[in-house]
């Protein structure tokens, strides 16, 4: 199976329950590595630019202002399968709808106040990877 590397965000409200080692934690014990990582305070632009897939979707302006409402948790993850590996150990958007177990499950609130960020594929993966780490180091873990 193939080495892939996935962006990871640990959202504002995870951030503020203090739980970012506990989320790191079951990254790690899954078998992926961290490798780069940084807390940022995102700027509106950034949020905009980041998630302008959704610019058209109703939840757009409510999105863009929880994820510049305190500092986030970026990291780019690595190992086997790292995309679809960390999508399970995120759980469905929705917590309501997340398997027992999962990060969104035990951490997230709300749809919308939802624990984590995953890439959901290889391309968007590279985009996410570049928009955050371009110009900063990643390392072959
Ligand atoms: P999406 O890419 O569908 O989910 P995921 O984060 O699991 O890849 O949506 C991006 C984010 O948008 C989601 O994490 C939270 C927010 N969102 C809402 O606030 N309301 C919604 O109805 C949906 C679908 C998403």
């Amino acid at each position: 199976m193939a080495i892939e590397r996935t962006l990871s965000i640990i959202k504002p409200d995870a951030v503020a329950k203090n739980v970012v080692g506990q989320i790191l934690a079951r990254f790690e014990a899954a078998g992926l590595k961290i490798a780069a990582a940084r807390l940022a305070q995102l700027s509106r632009a950034e949020a905009e630019q980041f998630y302008a897939v959704h610019a058209a979707r109703p939840f757009f302006k409510d999105l863009v202002d929880f994820m510049i409402s305190g500092p986030v948790m970026i990291q780019v993850l690595e190992g086997e399968n790292a995309i679809l590996k960390n999508r399970e150990l995120m759980g469905a958007t929705d917590p309501k709808k997340a398997d027992a177990g999962t990060i969104r499950a035990d951490f997230a609130d709300s749809i919308d106040a939802n624990a984590v960020h995953g890439s959901d594929a290889p391309e968007t993966a590279a985009v996410e990877i570049a928009f955050f780490f371009a110009g900063l180091n990643v390392y072959a873990r």
